[in-house]
């Protein structure tokens, strides 16, 4: 397609390309080559087992040929259309996603870019239909990479930002049994007690905070990155009745845990809520395309029937990718891909807890539908991690090299695993990173105490 050898892809792209999140001179990038199903292969042909969903994005798996074939017939049709007019692609894929949200309730449907700018949108949205401007999120949270997203996340990548980010963010604490601050001598306390303190200290910081003041409540539905939380049974209806009781609204960013991941659509459907906003992407086009979404109740976008919502974006509703989440939709519906993803889940479970039986390294496993974390510790007694909060350490870099020498693509993130393979994945195929992480797993073995 393009005149550029194989062999010279890295050093030109060693040349020319700023690479995000990254330090410079240290960056190695794979060269992918091409990639179909759960694998993909690098330019010099080796095989790696796609644990991480590229970046927990490729659902349905690589190179499904009847998306690809959609984009293509919406590029030779039509390749771009002004924000302001409308598409065949627009229509439908605002019907269609309207219509898997939870209930059905969040029926209008605002596209963007990806999931920062859906996290930017809905605060905007929740602020413009409050008149309120604070926003509440979690400490173990990530929004996305532009000022607002980064302002709401709670991790430490929004620390090298500060102060440059968007005022009134206020954050909480996650319900995070393993390592819950408030359980250190109580920690087998009932699910139920669990989930009423977090709400409770949640509900204490918005008295404090001043409920007139605070627009919205952002939460990841299952926290992604930072550490695969599972909220307790009650936790979300009790965020939600706190909502309800304070006429804050309610958003559910579901970027990473949507689009089967959990088990279900959306990851907020477990626990029966409906949340006032939703945002979405990764898995919206299984990344064949960029693309987010913020589905909202229609009293949200009624808030701005008489006025202007003040906001826009070059490329909202581009076609290709509209015919991406329409065509990677349909794929999900035809092949069953979030029941099969919910079928996946007692698998991943066993594996993972065999996994954990066989290693004193591994202090806890969790995992909802194939949304799943290995967490290493150097002592299970004190739960000492394997890396350090925000750091990396030899073991864990040892751990992933031995990976991706023996073909398995996984992101370790600190002293935590993640495995997020695309949906489709067979129970062989996972087995099949299971072997090699079994194998792995000697090195941080060897630095338990
Ligand atoms: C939960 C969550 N929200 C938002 C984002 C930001 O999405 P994007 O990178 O498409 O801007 C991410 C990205 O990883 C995410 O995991």
């Amino acid at each position: 397609m393009f005149d550029l050898p194989d062999d010279e892809i890295l050093s030109l792209s060693k040349e020319h390309v700023f690479y995000t999140w990254s330090a410079q001179a240290k960056v190695n990038p794979i060269a992918v080559k091409r990639a179909k199903g759960v694998y993909f292969w690098d330019v010099t042909d080796r095989r790696y087992l796609d644990f991480n969903s590229m970046t927990m994005c490729v659902n349905i798996g690589h190179g499904d040929e009847r998306v690809i074939k959609a984009m293509q017939e919406q590029a030779a049709q039509l390749p771009y259309a002004a924000p302001g007019m409308t598409t065949k692609a627009r229509a439908l894929a605002s019907k269609m996603v309207a219509e898997i949200t939870p209930g059905q309730a969040l029926s209008k449907v605002l596209f963007t870019l990806g999931g920062a700018d859906a996290n930017e949108n809905a605060i905007k949205l929740a602020r413009g239909a409050t008149g309120r401007h604070k926003i509440l999120a979690r400490y173990r949270s990530y929004h996305g990479a532009s000022a607002g997203a980064m302002a709401a996340t709670g991790d430490p990548r929004r620390l090298v930002w500060e102060p440059n980010l968007m005022p009134g963010v206020v954050h909480f604490l996650d319900p995070y049994r393993y390592r819950s601050t408030f359980h250190r001598t109580t920690p087998d306390i009932s699910e139920a007690d669990f989930a009423q303190d977090y709400l409770n200290h949640l509900e204490e910081i918005i008295r404090y905070e001043g409920p007139e003041t605070i627009a919205a409540v952002l939460m990841e539905s299952v926290t992604g990155t930072n550490g695969i939380i599972i909220p307790p049974e009650g936790y979300m209806q009790g965020v939600r009745a706190l909502c309800d009781k304070y006429g804050i609204v309610m958003i559910a960013d579901e970027v990473m845990s949507g689009f089967g991941r959990t088990g279900k659509w959306f990851a907020v459907e477990h626990w029966d809520v409906v949340p006032d906003i939703m945002t979405m992407a990764k898995g919206l086009t299984s990344a064949y395309a960029p693309l987010g979404a913020v589905a909202m109740k229609p009293e949200i976008a009624a808030a701005f029937n008489e006025h202007t919502f003040e906001s826009g974006l070059t490329y909202t509703s581009h076609p290709v990718s509209l015919a991406a989440a329409i065509a990677n939709i349909q794929v999900m519906r035809e092949d069953r891909i979030v029941e099969h993803a919910a079928a996946m889940g007692p698998v991943l479970k066993r594996m993972l807890t065999d996994l954990g039986e066989a290693h004193p390294s591994v202090g806890e496993v969790r995992n909802i539908g194939l949304f799943g974390i290995i967490e290493l510790v150097r002592d299970r007694r004190t739960k000492e991690p394997m890396a350090p909060w925000n750091g990396s350490s030899h073991e864990m870099a040892a751990l992933k090299n031995y990976c991706l020498d023996h073909g398995l693509f996984v992101y370790t993130h600190w002293h935590t695993v993640l495995i997020i393979p695309p949906l489709i994945i067979t129970e062989e195929q996972l087995q099949e990173g299971f072997d090699v992480l079994d194998k792995a797993l000697d090195s941080t073995d060897n630095a338990v105490k």
